[in-house]
This record gives structure tokens, sequence and C-alpha cells, in this order.
């Protein structure tokens, strides 16, 4: 019970139905809940989120599903209220929603640039700008940002999506010095190649496939709960001294 008594709300956290492939955020979501949390699962993706917290649910746990476009401000302003309104606080908050787009730089729109940038650097922002006034009423959070490998190194194409992850890395410091003194402590996790509904379409090319795993030292790719336990330390009292860190997830990927 490494979170009894918290109250979390995750952000992209649909995937995560049993017996399907899990994303990051659904598989935080139903550990989180086995740990003793409260859960908010928030997306856009109504379907899946609605079966994921009543899956967890069934199971005795405590989650409600929202849904929430990280780049709406209001909709981060209705969430964190219905989040207090129902569960009484808001401990952690998951900044986990995302979606790729591999262009090289003359191949990347104005618009999935535009995309790219509000998915994953606003929402990120927003959440967290949001999160703080109620994190700052129970005495102190946990924000944990999910960036990427790709928000370290570069790789051939994904051009927006580094900008993108690099930006959600160093916003993540930029607030950890901010809201240090309060007890809100901010950090990021950077995963490296993972099956999960945003990757398994590609990872079904051999060619990509082979080459993912010549780049991943350990041999084999992650899956969602290798990141899941990840996030789990940080939003812990475990991770009291934790902040401004990065956490990378990633088979040895960036140690080469
Ligand atoms: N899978 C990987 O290899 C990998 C590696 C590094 C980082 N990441 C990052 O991890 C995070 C989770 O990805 P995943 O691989 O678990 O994929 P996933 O597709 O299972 O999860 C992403 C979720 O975000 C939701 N989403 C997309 N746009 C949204 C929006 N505007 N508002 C709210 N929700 C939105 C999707 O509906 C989806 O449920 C993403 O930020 C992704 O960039 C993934």
């Amino acid at each position: 019970m490494r979170l009894e008594g918290k109250v979390a709300l995750i952000s992209g956290a649909a995937t995560g139905v049993d017996g399907e492939l899990m994303g990051f955020g659904g598989a935080t979501a139903k550990l989180f809940v086995r740990e003793g949390a409260k859960v908010v699962l928030t997306d856009i993706n109504e379907e899946s989120g609605q079966k994921t917290a009543s899956e967890i649910r069934e199971q005795g746990g405590e989650a409600m599903f929202l849904r929430l476009d990280v780049t709406r401000e209001q909709d981060w302003i209705n969430a964190v209220q219905a989040t207090v309104s129902s569960y009484g606080k808001l401990d952690i908050l998951v900044n986990n929603a995302g979606t790729g787009a591999q262009f090289t730089v003359e191949d990347t729109s104005e618009e999935v640039w535009d995309s790219q940038m509000d998915i994953h650097a606003k929402g990120t922002f927003l959440g967290t700008k949001h999160a703080i006034p109620e994190m700052r009423k129970a005495g102190g959070g946990s924000i944990i940002n999910v960036s990427s490998i790709y928000g370290i190194v570069g790789s051939p194409s994904s051009t927006a999506y580094h900008a993108a992850k690099g930006a959600v890395r160093l916003f993540t410091k930029s607030a950890a010095i901010q809201y240090a003194k309060e007890n809100i402590r901010v950090n990021s996790v950077h995963p490296g190649y993972a099956r999960t509904p945003l990757t398994a379409r590609g990872y079904a090319d051999p060619e990509r496939y082979q080459w993912v795993l010549d780049r991943t030292p350990i041999g084999r790719v992650g899956v969602a709960d290798d990141i899941a336990y990840g996030i789990l330390y940080l939003a812990s009292d475990e991770a009291s001294f934790v902040t401004g860190a990065e956490l990378v997830i990633d088979g040895g990927m960036t140690a080469q």
C-alpha cells in the first residue's frame, strides 16, 4: 500500500483494459489502485476510459473516468474540480497523454508541429498549473511528467515529438524549483521503446521492430508495467527527496 490515502489524476489513462495491450496511463491507474490510491482516469478516448475505470471498480478499487483533452484549459479546470469534489483533494498528477509524429524537419507541417507542442508541452503545463493550487492545500504533492528518451536524444525523424518532449523535460525542472519549498515535487520519466497501443502498429513491421531491438541493449522492448513502476516510485513518499529528476527507463538505450 505505497499510495494509501492518496488521490491521483492521470491523463491519457484510457488504455488499461484487462486482456488488451496496455498503455502507460492505464497500467499506472491499475497499479496506483492496487497500492491504495483513489484514481481519476482521464482521456479523449471515452469508451476505453470508461471500461478501464469500471473494471477497477468491479475489482473493488475507487476510480472514475472523466473526458479531458489536455490541450484545453477549461477541461483541466473541470477535471481538477471534479477530483476534489469526489475524493476531497489531489495529491498526484501524472501528465501522460501523448501521440507520435514521425517526420523529418522538412516533412513536418506547421499543423503537426503545433499539435505536438500542444499535446505534450502545453498539456503538461496546463495540468501542472491547475493541480498546484490543490496540492498546496493538501500540504504537498507529486507531479510526474511522461517525457521520453526522445526528450533527451535525437533520432532520424519525429522532429516535433523530440522538441515537445524536450520541452516537457525542462518545464519539469523549472516547476520543480519553483514549488520545492511547498513540498510539491515535479519529476520526468523517460521511457525507451515500449510496446503499447501507440507503438504496436509500427512494431508489426519486422524491419522497424528490429531497428528498435538493435538499439536496446537489454534485448527486448518495454511493457507498460516497466514504466508504471517507475511512476509509482516517484508518486510515493519513498521519493520525498526526489525533485527535478529524470528517471530513464529504457533498457540501456541512452547509456550508449
Ligand atoms: N510507447 C513508447 O514506446 C513510448 C516511449 C516514450 C514515451 N512515450 C510516451 O508515453 C505516453 C503514453 O503513451 P503510450 O505509449 O502508453 O500510448 P497510449 O496510446 O496507450 O496512451 C496515450 C493516450 O493519450 C491519449 N491522448 C492523446 N491525445 C490526447 C489529448 N489531446 N488529451 C487527452 N488524451 C490524449 C490517447 O487517447 C491514449 O489513450 C505518451 O506521452 C507517449 O508519448 C511512449
